[in-house]
């Protein structure tokens, strides 16, 4: 069973860059390829609205990203790889979380501070121009986070701040409805976090210093060219330190081969060299997935269907969990109110209770009955009664939408309802 959930999102509101590729595509990818890791990737549409007003853009980028990831290997059939907008309930948490947010907290997002600043300067109302989506980010964001119960969001050194904000919602919400959230880490690593742009800015779509990820061989050679040096001649030493072409470069190559580059600095290699030096190393890496890229680009048809099958996988652990959220809160169908105002009563005459058993298959199973011994949920078999004992424990501890992830999704027995076996779970975990 991989226990460790890792998840990222990537905002689809330009063409991918290298940037994306070095910082996030790249490590996500490799990262899929472990066994004691469940990988969680999805194509952050929604948040693409507070950037960009195009809606041909959105759509447009939400296709390019997903071919750019899907061409660098990720594998659909190992990750969950979605889009968020095709998970209804990632704007339904979302609310929920705001209202266990603080307005102050979000008045101190970078991003919206940097709005506010920037206004500020200019002698202009502090919230000019200023939409509430761009104030509310970070909590479309927490849901994003939250809504999987992701251990570990790997992000650029600027999200650090997002993700510390989607642990205390998380928190907030544990506290006053229960335990229902992990509590998510940042994960950065520092040696691909940041890579300059074009003018060594971080490269970034918002400083338009960027290097496309699938430009055409000739454009990438172009656009390599465009990297910003100092005017030292050829024949004179060059430092590294600070070089922006010298940092894409390391990048990619290997130690060996940045050692290579190290030396050549030092022995004054001309820029339009280096520049070359570069080019070839970064295209011999690309190369081979352009074709794969331009594959998927002129066949949107076949990367939706991956989508939709992704939203599946998404959804099968989003729409119990949210049932489960639903509850907590306290927007929960009259009849289940009932049923809790009766409970008292109801646990005189018999509460909803665990059996376990052994069938004539030799396997161990458990299940769970309400009051009146109608089946509410039925476990797989198990080798051992230590498993049976502990997957009940943890249907118990983490709730149905947890346990079913665990168990490759599991199914109610017909004529059972979540909001049933939720109710009888929320009333056992109170006795
Ligand atoms: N805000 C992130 C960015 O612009 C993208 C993103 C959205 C994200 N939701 C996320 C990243 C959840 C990690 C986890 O880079």
């Amino acid at each position: 069973m991989s226990s460790l959930r890792f998840l990222t999102g990537i905002t689809p509101s330009g063409t991918p860059h290298l940037g994306n590729y070095v910082g996030s595509i790249r490590p996500s990818v490799a990262a899929s390829f472990r066994t004691d890791v469940q990988s969680f990737y999805f194509l952050a549409d929604y948040h693409a609205l507070i950037k960009t007003e195009e809606p041909a853009r959105v759509q447009r980028s939400t296709l390019e990203i997903a071919a750019s990831w899907l061409a660098a290997g990720l594998d659909p059939e190992r990750v969950t790889f979605y889009r968020q907008s095709d998970v209804p309930e990632i704007p339904e948490l979302t609310w929920l979380l705001t209202c266990v947010t603080g307005k102050g907290v979000l008045n101190r997002a970078h991003a919206y501070k940097a709005a506010v600043d920037k206004n500020t300067a200019a002698n202009q109302d502090p919230d000019a121009d200023v939409s509430a989506g761009l104030f509310m980010y970070p909590v479309l964001m927490g849901a994003d986070i939250l809504m999987f119960n992701a251990h570990k969001v790997p992000v650029g050194r600027d999200q650090v701040q997002h993700i510390e904000m989607a642990r205390d919602m998380g928190n907030s919400f544990n506290h006053r409805y229960g335990e229902h959230f992990v509590l998510p880490e940042a994960v950065i690593d520092d040696a691909v976090a940041l890579l300059p742009g074009l003018d060594g800015r971080k490269m970034s779509k918002s400083y338009d210093n960027h290097i496309p990820m699938f430009a055409p061989r000739e454009q990438l050679r172009k656009s390599i060219a465009a990297i910003v040096t100092d005017s030292r001649a050829p024949g004179e030493p060059k430092d590294t330190e600070g070089s922006a072409l010298f940092q894409i470069y390391q990048a990619f190559a290997s130690a060996e081969e940045t050692e290579a580059l190290r030396q050549a600095y030092a022995e004054g290699i001309a820029w339009g060299e280096a520049k070359q030096i570069l080019f070839e190393r970064v295209d011999r890496e690309i190369a081979p997935m352009r074709e794969a890229y331009m594959g998927y680009i002129n066949h949107p048809d076949k990367v939706e269907a991956i989508l939709q099958g992704g939203a599946a996988k998404a959804r099968a652990i989003s729409a119990p969990f949210m049932t489960q959220l639903r509850h907590a809160v306290g927007l929960r169908k009259l009849s289940a109110q009932a049923s809790t105002a009766k409970s008292s009563k109801a646990a005189k005459a018999g509460a909803p209770s665990f059996k376990q058993y052994r069938e004539k298959d030799g396997q161990f199973y458990f299940k769970l009955v309400d009051a009146s011994g109608d089946l509410l949920l039925q476990s797989p078999g198990f080798g051992h009664p230590k498993d049976a004992a502990a997957s009940m424990a943890q249907l118990r501890s983490d709730g149905f939408a947890a346990w079913s992830a665990a168990h490759g999704g599991g199914q109610l027995p017909q004529g059972a309802t979540l909001e049933a076996l939720q109710a009888a779970l929320s009333s056992l975990a109170e006795a």
